[in-house]
């Protein structure tokens, strides 16, 4: 008999579910791709039936991200009376009720589940586990050692210090949305001087960092923002500068983050979790202090809890295959036609297979072009209603990225590194010539690598450009229907299958 366990998360921001069937991933999926609601918090009854789907049976357990009551606590504690006091809507698990047998259900911690999502899908059996977000419970940053199937936490600090907070404070102070907006704010860093405000920033909101501890304190309670920081710093130049200085303390902090985290824990191998695994460069940072060994999963925020739950719960690794797991269009993957879309009009989208778990499309949700030329980035920033600033990431068959970049790259889009030929490349390279480079090869993704194959044999290029299929503030595109509804609003062609 297989046992079933769903891992939820609900309630707070960007709900997801994921359904492991005896030690298997099966299903995983983001409620916002079946609502079309961005960053949804309720979890629509369409994904969880997707998921019993999936399962082939209801399951046994259910495993809550977070701990529901502690949360309400510090929520109490922070002033937040309104969210506390709210029940979070769980009408989407009523399909249940019909399950033959008993269900049960349990909770585990907020950073467990970040842990776990990243140690237990990780290639070590030993390894430092850094989780860094804005907050769950209480806590904002743990170190965890794992060894073997044991995960043991030996640093917690928690609120109201927190590095995610005060990084979604800086987000809002230059006019984005906080816990939404923050790789804009990576984004823009680019167009500043890192050095302009750096240690105006560090001083005015950090108190001076302990050379023996990773504890990360700050002068002031950063959770409703820092709006009023600096109010004379006011145009659109300031703005990049904020940006710019913001991310350098940011990356000064994360090195001594890393620094700490090595001496704690005698392991060769890092795994990095929480919403600041999203962080790029800090990333590299760490890829280069731990000579490359160092897994992120590729859904280290919140959303990707939903299968941290699980993994905390069953204390167990999985065979992680790839990021693919949730909505699947069948169908072989669409090879020719995008070449020959390609070769017409430069752009094409692709929605087939099962969707990607996480906040970046690797080629199955994704909208495609041909990287080279001037024209290429606003063109496709005009499509997706993007800043025009903002930089496009380039996938690349795995054997070509170190003759075409120089630094840290992988499957998921994790790093950045120097491109090598940012003249011949502008839309795949940032302001500053880095780019986050997808490698792509034949195991990882067959039908993306024959794409890159073909298109490198028609064209010489070994690399496309490689963009999530939506546009800004919306979900990516998850079904045939939706492709369908793109193609029709965007006037782009979404090839959902091959022949
Ligand atoms: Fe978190």
């Amino acid at each position: 008999m297989s046992k079933i366990i769903w891992g939820i998360n609900v309630g707070t921001h960007d709900s997801s579910i994921t359904s492991i069937v005896d030690n298997e991933i099966v299903f995983a999926a983001h409620g916002e791709r079946s609502s079309r609601i961005k960053n949804d918090k309720i979890l629509p009854e369409t994904t969880v039936r997707q998921a019993l789907r999936a399962s082939g049976n209801a399951p046994d357990k259910i495993v809550f991200y977070e701990r529901d009551w502690l949360k309400r606590a510090r929520q109490l504690y922070a002033g937040q009376y309104r969210t506390a006091l709210t029940k979070p809507r769980v009408s989407s698990l009523v399909p249940l009720v019909s399950s033959p047998h008993w269900i049960t259900s349990t909770s585990v911690a907020h950073h467990h589940s970040h842990a776990a999502a990243g140690y237990y899908t990780s290639p070590y059996r030993d390894a430092a586990v850094l989780v860094v977000d804005s907050i769950g419970e209480w806590e904002t940053l743990t170190i965890w050692k794992g060894e073997g199937r044991n995960l043991k936490r030996v640093f917690s600090q928690g609120y109201p210090n927190s590095l995610g907070l005060w990084y979604s404070a800086m987000t809002q102070r230059i006019g984005l949305k906080p816990n939404e907006d923050e790789y804009i704010l990576m984004g823009w860093a680019a167009l500043g001087d890192p050095n302009k405000y750096k240690t105006k920033i560090f001083n005015d909101f950090f108190k001076p960092l302990n050379p023996n501890s990773p504890k990360i304190q700050f002068k002031q309670n950063l959770h409703r923002g820092c709006k009023d920081w600096a109010p004379e710093l006011d145009t659109i130049q300031d703005y990049a500068d904020i940006a710019a200085s913001t991310q350098a303390v940011y990356e000064h902090v994360f090195t001594h983050l890393v620094k700490q985290t090595k001496k704690l824990v005698d392991s060769d191998n890092l795994v990095i979790m929480g919403g600041c695994a999203l962080n790029c460069v800090a990333n590299s940072i760490a890829h280069k202090a731990y000579n490359g060994n160092v897994w992120i999963m590729p859904n280290p925020g919140d959303a990707g809890s939903s299968l941290g739950a699980v993994l905390a719960y069953n204390k167990d690794f999985v065979e992680w295959k790839g990021p693919y797991l949730g909505y699947n269009i069948p169908g072989t993957y669409p090879v020719a036609k995008a070449i020959t879309e390609l070769k017409a009009t430069g752009l094409v989208g692709i929605a087939n297979g099962k969707a990607e778990f996480g906040p970046r499309a690797l080629g199955n949700r994704s909208l495609i072009a041909d990287p080279r030329g001037a024209d290429v980035k606003d063109r496709v920033n005009t499509v997706k209603r993007r800043q025009e600033f903002r930089p496009f990431a380039p996938m690349i068959l795995e054997e070509y990225a170190d003759e075409y970049f120089d630094g840290p790259a992988g499957p998921y889009m994790q790093y950045t590194s120097k491109c090598r030929f940012p003249d011949k490349f502008p839309a795949i390279a940032h302001l500053d010539n880095t780019s986050r480079v997808q490698t792509v090869n034949k195991e990882q993704h067959p039908g993306l690598y024959r794409l890159l194959t073909e298109w490198m044999k028609e064209t010489g290029c070994p690399m496309l450009l490689n963009t999530s299929l939506n546009i800004k503030g919306e979900p990516m595109v998850d079904t045939e229907a939706d492709a369908q509804r793109w193609q029709d609003a965007y006037g782009v062609k979404v090839l959902t299958k091959g022949n």
